[in-house]
């Protein structure tokens, strides 16, 4: 007997406001053509003036919690990835605590940008399977647009806001990979890419500062990074590429995720693609898309799923897990 973190709910929220490609051409020297062939976005999801992330994420979580027919007290523990909590602090995860009405367990932020749904998956993993925990919220939620250089095309175009939740259960399994639940995390980083991908102010600095990318060089670790630790965190639970239903990736950019997919050997009817509808929402976009493939009905329980992330460190990783 082993336990395993497994997925009794899902839920997501996006911002009213949808921003079509089109919109930016009154602004910027862009088109809807370049945008859509070059990343695959669409349509991007902007919150409003009054809306922050933790609202976002407190939407999702509600969500993922009525999903999952829990109340907030049956919950110990709230994981929260984002890069753009509403302060400096506290947490976004304990202002979600706080709107959810929980007065009990514990509640923290994981920064690791658009990995961060990723790495917070494997650090609840750790919380349930350490005994810490019993369920866990976790949420990714970001309001990039806060830190877009609307100036900047090679950037600005690309992301959006959203949130999206899973809430995870200790639940008794077998120890092999037919168990439902998380079957293996893979987490890495490297320091040395900082200047890639990066936002150019924070509390140290004393400002907020914008998003900067190096979009073609981040494109160049993507492919190669993302389909290794997709196969890493597979083969730990005993598993090979072949045996995937469904790869669930972080929703970058089209090209992206068409190339990890190839380079696996996966073909693309069983990859769940957004990217065309959310942009790219760092954190926010692995659970949005989970919540979105399960609601298409693409996603059922007892599937494999592999999620995998690569965003600004460099930081990346992915998670194995059945439905
Ligand atoms: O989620 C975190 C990780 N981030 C990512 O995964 C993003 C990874 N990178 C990408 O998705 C792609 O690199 C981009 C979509 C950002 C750019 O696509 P690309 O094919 O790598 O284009 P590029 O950066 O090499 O730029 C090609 C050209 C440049 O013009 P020149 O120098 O060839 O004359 C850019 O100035 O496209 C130009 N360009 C634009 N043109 C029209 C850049 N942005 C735009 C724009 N509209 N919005």
């Amino acid at each position: 007997m082993a336990g395993r973190s497994v997925v009794v709910g899902v839920g997501h929220y996006l911002p009213e406001r949808v921003v079509p490609n089109a919109e930016f051409e009154k602004t910027l020297e862009t088109s809807d053509e370049w945008i859509r062939t070059r990343s695959g976005i669409e349509r991007r999801h902007f919150a409003a003036e009054d809306e922050t992330t933790s609202d976002l994420a407190t939407h999702a979580a509600q969500a993922a919690l009525k999903d999952a027919g829990l109340e907030p007290e049956d919950i110990d523990a709230i994981v929260l990835a984002t890069s753009t909590a509403d302060l400096t602090f506290p947490s976004a995860a304990t202002m979600v605590q706080a709107r959810l009405g929980m007065t009990n367990g514990f509640a923290f932020d994981v920064q690791a940008v658009c990995a961060g749904f990723v790495f917070a998956l494997s650090n609840a993993n750790a919380l349930i399977l350490s005994g810490q925990a019993k369920r866990v919220l976790v949420i990714g939620a970001e309001t990039f647009s806060r830190i877009m250089d609307w100036t900047d095309r090679s950037t600005c175009v690309l992301f959006g806001d959203g949130a999206g939740a899973l809430v995870l259960e200790w639940q008794e399994g077998q120890g092999t990979s037919e168990d439902r639940g998380i079957l293996a995390t893979d987490l890495n980083s490297d320091g040395r890419y900082k200047d890639l991908l990066y936002v150019d102010g924070g509390v140290s600095t004393q400002s907020t500062g914008h998003l900067r990318m190096q979009g073609n060089q981040v494109f160049r670790h993507a492919v190669e990074k993302l389909s290794k630790t997709a196969e890493v965190a597979l083969n730990q639970a005993g598993l090979t590429n072949d045996d995937v239903d469904w790869i669930v990736p972080h929703q970058a950019n089209i090209r992206i995720i068409q190339g990890t997919a190839k380079k696996m050997g996966v073909p693309m009817d069983r990859v769940v693609v957004t990217v065309q509808d959310h942009g790219n929402t760092s954190a926010a976009s692995i659970p949005l898309a989970l919540s979105v493939g399960k609601n298409r009905g693409q996603i059922k329980p007892g599937d494999l799923i592999v999620t995998e992330a690569i965003g600004g460190g460099l930081a990346w990783g992915a998670v194995a897990l059945r439905w």
